[in-house]
């Protein structure tokens, strides 16, 4: 698989796999099948509960840890100087490995009461840098950062970050925040890259479906790939883990990327950072 050059000189693959809610019934199936199939950049969180389930499957696997890619997120009721490192360290304890490849902040804002989200955030990544200079983390990220969070940390940090994740799929591009990590070379990746299924029985992405031989997700997560958006997609089935790899054998044309870019706002999740959740 292709590998994409991160600022640092990191090199991670082109398409990752989602695991929230990767491991239903506490079990590691799902994760193992994704290695079985290829997969080797793995994206979890501390929130999610499947930190652990990712160390077991690669245990399992019989492939060396550096084989692979992991990475986590602080949640937010982690957030600032001592609570991340007590917090990376359970991270690193449930991972059962002495360093992840991606860490970031999972949210800018622990809650829209906090007006102090600045220094927050500030503490919180000074807390990261120590632990990216002792080379337990491998690059430093931000997820569900805006703009305006983002330049937040860029002014104050030592260690710029060079991964960013943010809902992004045809529908929901978030183009001002994708034109500003393209600016700043930070590496944007998509979660939710086939928007879990809302933008499936859209009657461009069925078009397109039907002309390129692919299928609704296949679409989804070539567009991605191609606007330079690293995919996290996730998927339960053996099957549906193929297909979604195989997005990368293919190409959408020029004009039909246009056409994706520029069609009508579509199967946003309703989350945003500085906003309640709007439930759809
Ligand atoms: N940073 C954040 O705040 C944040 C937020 C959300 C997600 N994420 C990350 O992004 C990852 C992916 O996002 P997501 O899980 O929300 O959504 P997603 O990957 O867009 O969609 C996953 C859903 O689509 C289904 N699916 C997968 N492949 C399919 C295919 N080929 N055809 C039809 N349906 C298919 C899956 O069903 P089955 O599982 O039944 O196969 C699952 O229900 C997450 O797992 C997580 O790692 C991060």
């Amino acid at each position: 698989m292709r590998k994409i050059f991160l600022t640092n000189g990191l090199a991670i693959p082109e398409i990752g796999f989602g695991t929230y809610k990767a491991a239903p019934e506490e079990n590691i199936s799902v994760i193992s099948k994704a290695i079985e199939v290829g997969y080797r950049y793995f994206d979890t969180a501390s929130y999610y509960g499947t930190e652990k389930f990712i160390a077991e499957a690669i245990k399992q696997s019989g492939h060396g840890r550096e084989e692979f890619f992991i990475a986590s997120k602080l949640w937010k009721a982690d957030m600032g100087y001592e609570n991340t490192k007590a917090a990376f360290k359970k991270t690193l304890e449930n991972l059962q490995t002495d360093y992840v490849d991606v860490f970031m902040i999972h949210w800018p804002r622990p809650d829209l009461t906090r007006t102090d989200w600045k220094e927050l955030d500030i503490e919180t990544w000074h807390a990261m840098e120590e632990f990216y200079e002792q080379g337990k983390i491998r690059a430093l990220g931000l997820s569900n950062f805006l703009p305006h969070h983002a330049e937040n940390i860029i002014r104050n940090a030592k260690i710029l970050p060079t991964v960013a994740q943010l809902e992004f799929h045809p529908g929901h591009t978030q183009t001002f925040a994708l034109n500003y990590y393209r600016e700043k070379k930070i590496q944007l990746q998509a979660w939710s890259p086939i928007a879990r299924g809302r933008v499936a029985n859209d009657e461009l992405i069925l078009e397109l479906a039907h002309k390129y031989d692919a299928t609704a997700a296949q679409i989804c997560i070539r567009f991605c790939v191609q606007e330079g958006v690293m995919p996290l997609p996730k998927a339960s089935s053996l099957e549906r883990m193929r297909e979604n790899l195989a997005s990368l054998d293919f190409e959408i044309d020029e004009f039909d990327m246009m056409r994706l870019e520029n069609m009508p706002p579509l199967g946003w999740s309703g989350e945003h950072p500085d906003r309640e959740r709007i439930r759809n």
